[in-house]
Formats: structure tokens, C-alpha cells, sequence
């Protein structure tokens, strides 16, 4: 395999198969990609037929956005036949959403997308790598695992159904948006940090907020941001009934850390509601007790679970209130 890096980004090419940067003009091409390696796998694992929805251009743009040289294709003969997201969260780098066309797995088109991730994550900077995946998936944890991939954590999906009246936002909580973000973004870096020194969310955070993504709080104690919460709201209503909390992060220092992250969940579940959502979901590591508790004591089911796998070591996360899935 050739690989070079030109002024477009990275790009490998092995006879007919060319891995290079995603343009804006094949977000169609990608997301009927995406579509159709979901439906052929949850149609073989449920034994009949199920078709995904597409997913929402809005999120594929917005990577584009985030990281201009870090979505690749697989280009063959002319047609896109997989697709592979790169994310830089500070030195953490991650990989999703990820997928090839059901006809054209196990030719090595994954692998050398993975490569080119690899690749471009290394020359960000990053020194952790990883991404989730399905624990009962068997074929990806071998294809992640022979990438040098290991099994490091799992993610935990809990899932709230949203009855009754929505939660009054707490004072000390506020929504930001466009016009905050010059003092906003170094806030989310020094909190990102404060989890764990090689993590910088604001990145995330602009994304959010600039492609208006569902909402973005922030918790003040005397005048000083002490958390952040991401909600995603992307999918049309046709298509899903459920919002996501992207992410947060309470300063693992701040006194009274609970509240500011029971104003936070407060803020994230009132607007799902707002938006007729039905139920929120949260992501969040399974070695986080006391996370799991306080949601289970907001009534968060646990829903199901993912496999972090890494390279270059595991994440450690410091403070309770911290969630972010590795996971497009
Ligand atoms: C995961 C995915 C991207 C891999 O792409 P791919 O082009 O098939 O990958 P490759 O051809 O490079 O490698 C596939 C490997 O899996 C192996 N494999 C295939 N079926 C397998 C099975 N049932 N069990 C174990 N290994 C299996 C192949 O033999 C090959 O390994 P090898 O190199 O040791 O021979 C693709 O399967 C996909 O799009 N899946 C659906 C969406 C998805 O799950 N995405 C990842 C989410 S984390």
C-alpha cells in the first residue's frame, strides 16, 4: 500500500482502493454507506430484515467541520464503500462512526481505513487511541484487536423515559450559545483537563453549539463555571424518539459537585422534553459507581453496553460526575 500525505490530508492507495479525506459533496454517498452496513448487521444479528435511518447530515457536516482532514473514505472505481470518522479530544483520539458496505467487508477495506485513522490520530498528537464497540460482535473486536487494539473499559448506556412535568432549571445553570463561545471554550478545556490532563472537550463543545446540536449548559458557583453539559438532539422525530447527553464534566474539585450535576441533568432533561423527546440517554464509564448510582436514583435504566478498546493505555477519569462516550 502507497501512503502519502498531500495538501488534501492523508491518503493510501492499494490497487483500486483509495483511502483519502471525505468532501462535502460525498456526505450523501456516506451516509447511505452508514445506513446500509447498520441494517445488514442488525438484520443479521435480530434474523429478519430492519433498515436503519440515515444518519442526519447536520452530524456528519459537523465532523467535517471539527476535523476537515480527519474523515476519510474508501474510494473504489469511483464508488464510496466505507467511511471512517477521526475525533481529537486533545491527546485522546478516538474513531466513530465507522463502516464499510456489506458486499465489500472482509476484503481488507476496513483495515486500511483503520490505518489511515491511525495514522492521522498519531500526527494530531494524540497517545491514546481508541474506540467502542459491541461486545457480542465478535468479528469487530478481532478486527480492532489485530489493529492493536485492547479491551479497556466498558461504556454504560442508561436510558430515562421522560414522564410528568419537565425539571425547573436550577439558577445556577444556564444555556451558552454562539455568543459565549470566547469565554466558554477555554472553561471547557480547563475542566476537560481537570477529569484527566490529556482531555480537551472545547472542540466538542464548539461543534455543538455552533451546529446547534440540542443544547449546551453550564454550572456557576459565585460566578465561576464549575461543569458543562452537552444534550444532542439530531435525529428527526420520525426517525427517533430519544435525545443524548453528548457530554459533561463537573469540576472534580468543586464543593457541591452533586448539585451542579443534578442542575445539569435538570437543564439537559427539561429541553429534551421541550423538543418532545420521550426518552434521554446517558453514556458513561462502567468503572464510575458512583455515577451509576446517581442516575439510577434519577431513574436511568441501564439499557445496555459498550467496549472501549485502546491503544497507548486506558483513560483515567477523576470526579464522579463526568460523561462522554467514545462513540460517533
Ligand atoms: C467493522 C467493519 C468496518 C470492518 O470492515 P471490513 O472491511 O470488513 O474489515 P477487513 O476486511 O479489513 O477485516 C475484517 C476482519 O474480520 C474477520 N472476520 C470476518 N468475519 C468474522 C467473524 N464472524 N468473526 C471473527 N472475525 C471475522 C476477517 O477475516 C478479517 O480479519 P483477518 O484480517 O484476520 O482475516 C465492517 O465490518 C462494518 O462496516 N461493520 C458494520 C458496522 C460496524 O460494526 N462498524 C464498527 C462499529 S465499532
Amino acid at each position: 500500500m502507497r501512503t502519502y500525505a498531500d495538501h488534501q490530508g492523508r491518503s493510501e492507495v492499494a490497487g483500486d482502493l483509495m483511502v483519502r479525506a471525505l468532501r462535502a459533496e460525498e456526505i450523501e454517498a456516506v451516509r447511505s454507506v452508514g445506513q446500509k452496513s447498520w441494517s445488514d448487521l442488525a438484520s443479521r444479528d435480530l434474523g429478519r430484515k430492519v433498515r436503519y435511518p440515515l444518519r442526519p447530515r447536520k452530524v456528519i457536516e459537523a465532523y467535517l467541520w471539527k476535523e476537515p482532514l480527519g474523515c476519510f473514505v474508501a474510494e473504489q472505481q469511483g464508488r464510496i464503500i466505507g467511511s471512517a470518522f477521526c475525533h481529537v479530544w486533545g491527546r485522546i483520539g478516538w474513531v466513530g462512526p465507522f463502516e464499510v458496505l456489506p458486499e465489500k467487508q472482509n476484503m481488507g477495506v476496513g483495515k486500511a481505513l483503520m490505518r489511515t485513522c491511525d495514522q492521522y490520530l498519531q500526527e494530531q498528537g494524540c497517545r491514546i487511541f481508541g474506540l467502542e464497540t459491541m461486545p457480542h460482535v465478535t468479528k469487530n473486536i478481532h478486527f480492532y484487536l489485530k489493529a492493536g487494539y485492547v479491551a479497556s473499559s466498558m461504556t454504560l448506556i442508561s436510558v430515562k423515559s421522560l414522564t410528568g412535568d419537565a425539571p425547573a432549571p436550577g439558577q445556577e445553570v444556564s444555556e451558552v450559545g454562539l455568543a459565549d463561545l470566547g469565554w466558554l471554550l477555554p472553561e471547557a478545556s480547563r475542566l476537560s483537563a481537570k477529569v484527566n490532563p490529556l482531555l480537551d472537550y472545547s472542540k466538542e463543545v464548539e461543534m455543538a453549539v455552533r451546529f446547534d446540536l440540542g443544547g449546551c449548559y453550564v454550572w456557576r458557583q459565585r460566578e465561576v463555571v464549575k461543569g458543562f453539559a452537552i444534550l444532542h438532539s439530531v435525529h428527526p422525530p420520525e426517525d427517533s424518539d430519544h435525545a443524548s447527553i453528548r457530554m459533561m464534566a463537573v469540576d472534580p474539585d468543586a464543593k457541591d459537585g452533586a448539585d451542579g450535576f443534578s442542575a445539569l441533568m435538570d437543564a439537559c432533561e427539561a429541553r429534551a422534553m421541550s423538543m418532545g423527546r420521550k426518552r434521554v440517554f446517558a453514556r458513561y464509564s462502567a468503572e464510575n459507581l458512583p455515577l451509576y448510582q446517581a442516575l439510577l436514583a434519577r431513574a436511568y435504566r441501564l439499557e445496555s453496553a459498550n467496549m472501549r478498546m485502546t491503544r497507548g493505555g486506558s483513560l483515567q477519569e477523576s470526579g464522579p460526575y463526568h460523561l462522554a462516550a467514545w462513540a460517533g
